[in-house]
């Protein structure tokens, strides 16, 4: 997939601008506040629907501005160009469109524009909290798999309607509705044991695909994916039984607390580097570096399942990185891929070992591209 053009108004610093990218890699650069993550936060939107760095679509209208628009020109490996655009007011919701019709759902996008993000908030996927993890792959096994998306979409509906009745026992003293509960547990269960046997199933692919880039990235460590279900089945018993049988085993616990604890909201996905759980003992550089190979692994898992090849947005991609790595990187960034990539500087981006000079190569002045008329 290629972005081939990117139009904005009023989002963010941008009053008006009109891009045209170049098929492989593309240099944003330009000082801070330039606004070279702006740039990748329109495109992100287009695929996504929202920006990496925030959840409030207002935070992305232009200050004393009341809309905002932003399209993009896409072609596919195999799918038809299509336009996209997206509408941000104050006044009404956003919405979203293709080719110039409405997408009645904006779930409707996943999976359209396969898209990899690299950004500074991404550190949380390897340091912040096992919730941080799922969100990552939840994220990218629901663009592959939309039997993926509706299972934890309707087991996160059922946990909250258990979890409620729970609550409400707990802290009013409601008395529960026992056939309802296990009505719940029911459902809680069935959708359960179909996330958790995909994740299972999509981990393993996708530890191939890290490992190997990890490999190739740093020789000298080994870098380990681990997922470890709170359902633990036993000899015999199908995921479904199993979560069932905790479900049940639970409860008294579960109506003193009010809440669930079981099932995979408490999930966890650990990574290890050299055996030593990287959030609790990585240094800066070594999240960063394991961070990049996850994203990088998810792009090839995208690929995989999409037979579409991802846009790659790097922002700030040698931030903790030694100049040894980030060359390691460059020569391993995905070949005969749309790559973009920020930097407040062409002369560092020289110095960890990027030919600027290649035909492959277009580079925007991010300072000067603000007031170009669509
Ligand atoms: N809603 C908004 N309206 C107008 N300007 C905004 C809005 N939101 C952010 N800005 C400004 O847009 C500018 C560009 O931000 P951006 O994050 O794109 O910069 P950057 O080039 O990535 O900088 P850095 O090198 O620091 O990462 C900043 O000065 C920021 O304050
Ligand atoms: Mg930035």
């Amino acid at each position: 997939m290629l972005i081939k053009s990117l139009s904005m108004k009023n989002f963010r610093v941008y009053e008006h601008a009109a891009l045209r990218f170049g098929e492989q890699t593309n240099v944003l650069f330009g000082e801070n506040g330039a606004g070279k993550t702006t740039v990748l936060e329109a495109i992100h939107c287009l695929a996504y629907t929202r920006s990496f760095k925030t959840h409030l679509d207002g935070e992305l209208i232009r200050y004393e501005t009341t809309e905002a628009k932003v399209g993009g020109n896409f072609s596919g490996d195999r799918k038809n160009d299509q336009r996209v655009e997206m509408f941000l007011s104050e006044k009404q919701p956003k919405h979203i469109k293709v080719n110039g019709a409405l997408l009645s759902s904006q779930a409707d996008l996943i999976g359209r524009i396969p898209l990899v993000c690299l950004a500074p908030e991404d550190g949380v996927v390897t340091s912040g909290a096992p919730a941080d993890r799922r969100r990552f792959f939840d994220k990218l096994f629901s663009q592959v798999d939309s039997v993926y998306l509706q299972a934890l979409q309707q087991f996160n509906r059922v946990l909250k309607q258990r979890n409620a009745q729970l609550n409400d026992y707990a802290v009013n003293g409601t008395p529960v509705n026992s056939e309802l509960l296990r009505a719940l547990d029911t459902q809680v269960a069935k959708h359960g044991a179909v996330v958790q046997e995909k994740r299972a199933e999509y981990l393993q692919k996708f530890k191939t695909f890290v490992y190997e880039i990890y490999q190739e990235l740093e020789r000298e460590k080994t870098f380990k994916a681990a997922y470890v279900p709170s359902v633990k089945p036993k000899a015999g018993e199908t995921v479904e039984a199993a979560f069932q049988r905790e479900l049940e085993a639970s409860r008294p616990a579960d109506m003193r607390r009010g809440t669930t604890t079981t099932g995979i909201q408490r999930d966890l996905f650990l990574f290890y580097l050299n055996h030593q759980e990287i959030r609790r003992y990585g240094s800066k550089g070594e999240h960063k570096l394991a961070l990049v190979a996850l994203k990088f692994a998810e792009g090839r898992l995208l690929e995989d399942y999409l037979t579409e090849k991802p846009i790659y947005l790097l922002d700030d991609l040698f931030a903790e990185l030694d100049i040894k790595r980030s060359v390691q990187i460059i020569q391993s960034l995905p070949e005969g891929y749309q790559i973009f990539i920020t930097s407040t500087d062409l002369a560092d981006l020289r110095q960890h070992g990027m030919t600027l000079e290649s035909e492959k190569l277009t580079v925007f002045d991010t300072g000067k591209l603000r007031d170009v008329a669509a």
